[in-house]
């Protein structure tokens, strides 16, 4: 806040009243939604106007959908709907891939391949497909599965019609509309801004209370932290780091990097074709299967779980890993190459451990 001066937070302030007013009757059950989307703490003004980009529903075709329907901040910006895959602007349009929480993704590198490794690291979308939150704005907005826009310049002249075009103008030039591509680029970047804020990256949950020296976890939270980090048990830390001293130098839950691990297809999706992930993005065969590591933060409010969904709660995500290979328990894998049988599938767990796991998973979520 202490960078704007103080007419125009006064003007931001008016604008979102009358955005509240106008909006109130329909989002009467959307309270959690309300109360944050209009919540501008420590957002600058190109992070102001991304997250009023991020929330505007006017941006699909037809009207109705914006980031903020697949990605609500009361689940982690995740899909509230608890299905495994987001319906689009137009009723009766299903993706194939579960919408992922958005908190934390600008850690993420550009996607590398990593020759110690062997593996590649970094790139967003669960398939590593673009490098940045700038580039992947366009997709969703121009996806007909998704928001449904025919080109940019039904992006531009929408949010030029927007009741934020104006602080739009004032912080990108008052020509701005006048260049379809030079718009298009702020719309990317104040979203890629606003994704970075500490608004979506709070690092606010129990776990960080804990690290901070600020809370304390109960017996079997600490008990699901020694299993998740056991590398002779859980050994969930080998891919979801659980500690700050890394690269990034906070506990992000991820190291970034792919893997395959040997989800069977979800026979509830709109195609039997199989998704192979990075394997078709890098186009390696050998690595059909593999997707992206995900941040473990805000797991507890952003079922389904992985790319295809194929798990409603984490009781079950958590069973697949020490059971998946247990004869008769699970279909087989979807892509049956490269499946990690190392640190994953025959784990031993018992429920016990099992619901300690799922206990310190419920401590990342933020907001404690
Ligand atoms: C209809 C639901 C839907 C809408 C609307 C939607 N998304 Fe998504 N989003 C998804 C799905 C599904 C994925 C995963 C797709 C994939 O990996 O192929 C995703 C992935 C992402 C990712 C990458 C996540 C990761 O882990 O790398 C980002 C960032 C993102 N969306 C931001 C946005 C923004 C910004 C908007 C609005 C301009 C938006 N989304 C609108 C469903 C949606
Ligand atoms: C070998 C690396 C690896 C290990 C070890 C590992 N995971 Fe994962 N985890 C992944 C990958 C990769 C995905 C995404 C897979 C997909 O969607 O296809 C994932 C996804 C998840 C998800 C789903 C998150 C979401 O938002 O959908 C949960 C929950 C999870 N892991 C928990 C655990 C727990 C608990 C352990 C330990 C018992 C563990 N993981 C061990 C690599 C690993």
């Amino acid at each position: 806040m202490n960078k704007l001066n103080p007419l125009l937070i006064v003007v931001v302030t008016s604008v979102f009243a009358l955005l509240a007013l106008s909006q109130c009757s329909k989002r009467d059950n959307e309270t959690t939604t309300y109360d944050f989307e209009h919540n501008l703490a420590d957002l600058n003004q190109v992070q102001i106007i991304g997250k009023k980009i991020f929330f505007d529903k006017n941006l699909s075709s037809p009207a109705g959908q914006s980031c903020a329907s697949c990605h609500n901040p009361a689940t982690g910006f995740s899909d509230p709907a608890l299905k495994p895959f987001s319906e689009g602007a137009v009723a009766g349009r299903f993706g194939n891939r579960n919408a992922p929480p958005l908190g934390y993704l600008s850690f993420s590198p550009v996607r590398y391949f990593d020759n110690v490794d062997s593996t590649f690291v970094g790139g967003l979308f669960l398939d590593g497909r673009v490098n940045s939150l700038k580039e992947q704005v366009r997709f969703p907005l121009l996806n007909h599965l998704e928001m449904n826009n025919g080109s940019i310049s039904e992006v531009v002249t929408k949010v030029s019609q927007a009741n934020y075009a104006t602080l739009f103008k004032n912080t990108f030039g008052k020509n701005i509309f006048d260049d379809t591509t030079a718009a298009f680029d702020a719309i990317s970047k104040a979203v890629a801004e606003f994704e970075r804020s500490e608004q979506v990256s709070p690092f606010s949950s129990k776990y960080d209370a804990y690290l901070d020296g600020e809370a304390s976890l109960t017996p079997q939270e600490l008990r699901g932290l020694q299993l998740f980090n056991d590398t002779a048990k859980g050994k969930c830390a080998n891919c979801h780091p659980s500690d700050a001293d890394n690269d990034f130098g906070a506990a992000l839950f991820t190291d970034f990097t792919y893997d395959n691990i040997g989800l069977p297809h979800n026979p509830n999706a709109t195609t039997s074709q199989s998704d192979w992930g990075l394997g078709a993005i890098v186009n390696n065969p050998s690595m059909n299967g593999q997707f992206k590591v995900p941040s473990l933060r805000n797991v507890a409010v952003s079922a389904p779980y992985f790319h295809n969904g194929y798990f409603d709660n984490l009781n079950d995500a958590v069973r697949f890993y020490s059971e998946r290979d247990v004869p008769g328990k699970f279909p087989a894998p979807e892509a049956s190459q490269n499946v990690n049988k190392d640190e994953l599938g025959d784990l031993h767990l018992t429920p016990q451990e099992i619901d300690d796991i799922v206990a310190f998973l419920k401590t990342l979520t933020d907001g404690y």
